[in-house]
């Protein structure tokens, strides 16, 4: 399948990228948290193609994306909690799972009674949206397992020849995927850490308590061997999360001496560390966020090893953490 490139910004192209939506076919599109993998949510085979152009699970349930509320509720029951959460943080980087309608069958759902809706805050993905005029079903538009891509580019390094388009738009201003908050039980619960923090929805809608379903997967990520690959680089990855340097350099010599390094560090470690290669994740959770992803992809171009230092244990930098750690496998160093 020959993939065509169409210009986001260019109207006559976004509505052929809408007509091949309409179609049956798969359209790549920008948001501001990876560029997803899009297909019409309503029309079954037309999903059923995602799982095979990203060799993912079936099983694994899909998020679909809207450009208004209305769009909502046309898939999904919504009580007066889920609308003064949705109403704070739509358009926005907050996905919610809520109660689904008949509408939505169980190849988006993974056979659940639930849904997951997301307005992205990209102005450029809700336009493409808009223009198919049906919910877009789409997950991340990297191969399964892989770094999730925040360029154009990226996506075509895994999707051409595989999808029949992929709108070229912005890079990823968040860099990491939403936060998915269930709302369907009676306390909500953040199932995936992202730019948005359990802090924030208490502060913005004064619900008093929000779970995070992340906090008891800690320790199975901590421990080497998970059971699902995620975001991992093609290269082996080493995590410290001590700062300490003057160990990660012993160690580092010790295990890997004679191999090219890449260090994906915080600023404040960047030149204390030997490595072959530099990535500098800023100083900032945001600014890490926003380069993690493409960081790992550059650095498994140069480098035999990858070496990240990241110590920051604040809540804003909990997505951020959830995925680095997923990238190595839980391959810890230095502690
Ligand atoms: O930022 C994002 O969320 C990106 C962009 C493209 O919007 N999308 C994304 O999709 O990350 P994906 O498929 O890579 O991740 C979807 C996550 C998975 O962890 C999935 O298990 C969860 O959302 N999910 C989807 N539907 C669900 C449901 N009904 N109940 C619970 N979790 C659900
Ligand atoms: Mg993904």
């Amino acid at each position: 399948m020959k993939t065509l490139l169409f210009d986001i910004n260019d109207s006559d192209e976004l509505l052929q990228a809408g007509r091949l939506i309409n179609e049956g076919e798969l359209v790549a599109f920008p948001t501001e948290t990876v560029y997803g993998l899009g297909a019409n949510a309503l029309d079954d085979r037309a999903v059923e193609k995602i799982y095979k152009a990203k060799g993912r699970p079936s099983d694994n349930p899909l998020i679909v994306h809207v450009s208004d509320f209305s769009q909502i509720d046309e898939i999904a029951y919504v009580d007066d909690r889920a609308r003064r959460i949705m109403s704070a943080f739509m358009p926005g980087s907050l996905t919610v799972v809520l109660p689904k309608k008949d509408v939505i069958h169980d190849c988006v759902t993974g056979g659940l009674s639930t849904v997951a809706v997301r307005m992205p805050l990209s102005e450029q993905a809700r336009r493409f949206i808009s223009f198919c005029s049906v919910p877009i079903a789409a997950p991340s538009a990297n191969t399964s397992q892989r770094p999730s891509p925040t360029d154009w580019e990226t996506v075509a390094e895994d999707m051409d020849g595989r999808i029949a388009a992929i709108l070229k738009g912005d890079k990823c201003s968040v860099g990491i995927e939403s936060t998915v908050l269930d709302l369907v039980n009676e306390c909500p619960v953040i199932y995936r850490p992202g730019a948005v923090t359990a802090s924030e929805i208490k502060d913005k809608t004064g619900i008093d308590a929000v779970y995070l379903a992340a906090d008891a997967d800690v320790n199975k990520v901590n421990s080497p061997g998970l059971r699902y690959k995620h975001y991992a680089p093609s290269r082996p990855m080493y995590l410290c999360r001590s700062g300490n340097i003057e160990r990660l350099n012993g160690t580092m010599t010790s295990l890997f001496c004679g191999k090219r390094i890449a260090l994906i560090s915080e600023t404040e470690y960047l030149n204390a560390v030997n490595a072959d290669f530099k990535f500098d994740l800023g100083d900032t959770p945001q600014k890490a966020m926003s380069r993690l992803f493409t960081f790992l992809r550059q650095a498994e171009k140069c480098a035999e090893i990858i070496i990240a230092v990241y110590t920051d244990k604040s809540e804003k930098s909990l997505g951020f953490n959830n995925r680095i750690m997923k990238s190595c496998g839980g391959n810890i160093i230095a502690d």
